[in-house]
């Protein structure tokens, strides 16, 4: 077997080889000294079972005011969360900037981040899509090259005020991404020879404690599994109650193999299971979704509980999950995340979510203590 240094070596060699394509190299000139992460292991997995998501904090779909933004992290840290993700596409910046302006105040010591890398931010004319309703004024420009990579971390430590990022997950390098559709996989080969032997560079220097994709479908992190030496994924939307079959019958199976984790992004479908009136990232709530939503929460209430708590829980139950994202648009909502994952289900509902197929009868459920 080949040791991690080794390996990582090798990755180095041959992505230097490969990168004769000079726009995938950093140049000495390009590097950025940045300031380093202390004890970092490898494959890192961060050490706490709830994270603050950054997507409706910052406008996700609807207006969030600027105060309840804020008010979203400074709950979650005053309630004990200290694991927070961000990216600098949600709200084209908004988000890292209101998380940094809480968290910036803080002992950088006492909490793990993550951001992403994928998306360079341009002054002016933002996009008009759905899900940023107020985009803030800068348009991306895809990057996935090295010297993109050191430039995205710098730029993100900017906007949230702080001297290092623990991980960093090349995001939304995926086929449902509109901007790439089938070309996914050109940006894969650039991400490929270009951000992922940086990240395992950054990862040697001990400037990020780890990396590794945040995407919306199975098939980037299968292939990464392969060609790369990620340490952890964010998969969001692909490991929920309405959906976790593909994820235990391939993903979960393939991290186990590599002796990796996972992260889960978007437990509640973007709000689909808290109630509201959206699927995803534009998925299309059908009459049998609905269906099933109203027989989840039935039986979530026959337990004398809520939906919502079913859902989180549920996500986070396999071994290969490390941490539950889930995002709130200000803190109560927070408040009442951090209120389900303490609460205590009874063996019998899970029993009959398994037992009516409403989930699948292999799928993992909560140790009742
Ligand atoms: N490709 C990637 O890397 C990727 C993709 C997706 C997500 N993520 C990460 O994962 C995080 C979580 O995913 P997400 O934000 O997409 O979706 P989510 O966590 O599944 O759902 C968030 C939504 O759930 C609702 N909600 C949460 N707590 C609630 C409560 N106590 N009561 C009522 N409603 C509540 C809110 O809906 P309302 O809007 O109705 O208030 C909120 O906007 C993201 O913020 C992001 O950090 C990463």
């Amino acid at each position: 077997m080949v040791a991690r240094r080794e390996f990582i070596s090798a990755m180095v060699a041959s992505a230097v080889s490969a990168t004769a394509l000079p726009s995938f190299a950093a140049s000495d000139t390009d590097k950025v000294s940045f300031p380093k992460n202390a004890n970092a292991q490898a494959p890192f997995t961060p050490p706490y079972g709830l994270a603050l998501g950054g997507v409706p904090l910052a406008s996700g779909f609807k207006i969030t005011p600027l105060e309840d933004g804020i008010d979203a992290v400074r709950t979650a840290w005053q309630q004990g969360i200290r694991y927070f993700d961000t990216s600098p596409w949600y709200g084209q910046g908004r988000s890292e900037r209101r998380m940094g302006a809480f968290l910036a105040e803080q002992n950088r010591d006492e909490f793990f981040l993550s951001t992403k890398i994928g998306r360079l931010l341009k002054p002016g004319n933002p996009p008009q899509s759905k899900v940023w309703p107020k985009p803030a004024p800068f348009h991306r420009e895809y990057d996935f090259s090295a010297a993109g990579v050191r430039r995205s971390i710098e730029d993100s430590m900017q906007r949230l005020g702080v001297d290092r990022i623990d991980f960093v997950f090349i995001h939304d390098l995926s086929p449902d991404n509109g901007d790439m559709g089938s070309d996914w996989l050109e940006y894969f080969k650039q991400a490929q020879h270009g951000a992922m032997p940086e990240l395992i560079r950054m990862r040697e220097e001990d400037i990020i404690k780890g990396w590794g994709l945040g995407v919306n479908t199975l098939a980037p992190i299968l292939k990464t599994l392969e060609v790369s030496d990620a340490d952890l994924f964010l998969s969001a939307t692909q490991y929920t109650l309405i959906r976790h079959q593909d994820s235990l019958a391939q993903l979960h199976p393939a991290l186990r193999k590599h002796g990796k984790k996972m992260v889960v992004g978007s437990p509640l479908n973007c709000g689909f299971l808290s109630g509201a009136e959206r699927l995803d990232y534009g998925g299309t709530i059908t009459p049998e979704l609905r269906t099933k939503r109203q027989q989840l929460q039935a039986i979530a209430q026959h337990y004398g509980t809520d939906l919502r708590t079913v859902a989180l829980q549920f996500a986070g139950a396999p071994d290969v999950v490390t941490s539950v994202i889930v995002g709130a648009r200000n803190g109560q909502q927070i408040a009442e995340d951090i209120a389900s994952m303490q609460q205590q289900l009874p063996a019998e509902l899970w029993q009959e979510l398994k037992s009516t197929g409403l989930i699948a009868a292999e799928a993992p459920v909560p140790i009742i203590s």
